[in-house]
């Protein structure tokens, strides 16, 4: 946004409905995997490469931010070139790293270099609560002092980071790749117990070792890191998006008239499979791509989210817009994100008829979604209202775009590029 005589520029999502898209769409690289990659460099004490990366918002902000401890980085292309070996152990305690959530990996990787750092607590979308605790829970078990002030800022310190059995209380992404990251220059063994199993932590994990580290059981839920001196430079290539993968799947089954969705592992999207499948989507899987023709007679079904590898919370919003137009009574229940549901107020405005009842949302189809002016008020709420705009009748407007840019990489191009009618405006507000 930027200001002119009281009035505030504002990017916009504008998206004319009903065009009958298809064709093939490309995946990119893993948001979710690419900003703990991009941390774990500062573990190297050579120039690290990484591949494919997404031109999302949260991409350029780790590269500043990486800039601003002393980092050499250049990114052109999906690839970024990170040069350690300057870098300082910088305190961090405002500015960029409240852009993103995925800032708390700056603390367990300085941790682990510096045995050192000061943070602040990450920004990132609100979904309700989304505490730190067993993060810092690990980083205390491997010997640092960890103090959070007032200010919201988060002091680590260790003499010496030792190998320590951590069994978590909570499955984490954050928290199991955030230990990983500052176990890697340990002495000594650390065993994550509980630990999350998603896909990204297992490419983390293959970074890493190629650094050096040596890690046993990334992507169970027993993971052994055994502490090595030192971690040497490498190249790598960031795994596809299974978010975003999954999000054009959706929009596929809603939307599309036969749509190939290209750059996809299809065993990270077994649990969205099942349940397109269930609705009766027809989902053709290749090797590494998947194929959904138009579909019709779509059923509702309920939907439960849970850890990896069960139903991915960060679809359940986008899933939410193809429920409207089955026909029948859906449900969704977000045992991760409880409160991960702003979206359906912005839904009901498109003439979808849902509704919250007991912290479920309830969906009901088949609708005819007529367009509106709406608020993406956080990255996959954003992304359902893109699918809903595609479907409805009218001119769609969506508001508060930067929590889409933070995720999708060229969205509308890629959209446009399947026959969508959909552009960037500026307009004051
Ligand atoms: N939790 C705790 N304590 C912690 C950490 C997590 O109680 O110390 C709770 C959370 O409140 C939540 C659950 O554990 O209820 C799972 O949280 P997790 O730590 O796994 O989430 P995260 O690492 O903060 C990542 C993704 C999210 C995705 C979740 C769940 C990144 C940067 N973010 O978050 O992605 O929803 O895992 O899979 O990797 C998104 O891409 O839109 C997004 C929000």
């Amino acid at each position: 946004m930027g200001s002119t005589d009281g009035y505030e520029m504002m990017d916009v999502y504008k998206i004319k409905g009903g065009n009958h898209l298809s064709g093939a769409i490309r995946v990119d690289g893993g948001k979710n995997s690419a900003v703990a990659l991009i941390p774990a460099s500062i573990l190297a004490n050579s120039v690290v490469e990484i591949e494919g990366l997404p031109d999302i918002s949260d991409v350029l902000m780790l590269k500043k931010i990486l800039e601003e401890i002393g980092g050499e980085v250049t990114f052109k292309d999906g690839k970024m070139i990170i040069d350690p070996t300057c870098m300082v152990n910088t305190p961090l305690p405002s500015g960029n790293v409240k852009k993103l959530r995925a800032s708390y990996y700056l603390m367990g990787a300085m941790l682990g270099r510096f045995k050192h750092a000061v943070i602040g607590l990450p920004g990132g979308c609100f979904l309700g609560g989304r505490p730190i605790d067993q993060h810092i829970k690990g980083f205390k078990a491997l010997g640092a002092q960890v103090m959070t002030n007032e200010q919201e800022i988060v002091y680590l310190r260790a003499d010496e980071l030792h190998g320590a059995k951590i069994c978590l209380d909570v499955v984490s992404v954050g928290a199991t790749i955030n230990i990983m990251l500052a176990a890697v220059l340990a002495k000594g063994q650390t065993v994550i117990e509980n630990a999350a199993r998603e896909p990204e932590i297992v490419d983390v994990a293959s970074l890493l070792i190629k650094m050096g580290a040596k890690i046993k059981g990334a992507g169970t839920n027993s993971i052994s890191i055994d502490g090595v001196e030192k971690l040497d430079g490498t190249k790598h290539t960031v795994m596809p998006d299974r978010i975003e993968a999954g999000t054009f799947m959706i929009m596929a089954a809603a939307v599309g008239d036969g749509i190939t969705i290209d750059n996809v592992i299809p065993s990270h999207m077994e649990a969205l499979i099942a349940k397109l499948r269930e609705m009766g989507v027809q989902v053709q899987e290749g090797k590494d791509s998947i194929f959904i023709p138009k579909s019709k007679n779509l059923k509702a079904i309920d939907i439960e989210t849970s850890v990896y590898p069960g139903f991915a919370t960060d679809l359940q919003q986008p899933f939410s817009v193809l429920m409207t137009q089955a026909e029948g009574s859906s449900t969704i229940t977000d045992t991760i994100y409880s409160e991960r549901f702003k979206h359906i107020d912005e839904l009901c405005h498109m003439n979808a008829s849902c509704r919250m009842e007991g912290g479920k949302a309830i969906i009901t189809g088949s609708t005819l979604l007529t367009a509106a002016s709406v608020v993406a008020s956080d990255l996959r709420a954003g992304a359902a209202l893109v699918i809903a705009g595609l479907l409805a009748e009218g001119e769609t407007e969506i508001r508060e775009i930067h929590h889409i840019e933070r995720g999708y990489s060229k969205i509308i191009e890629k959209l446009q590029g399947l026959g969508a009618d959909i552009h960037k405006d500026r307009q004051l507000v």
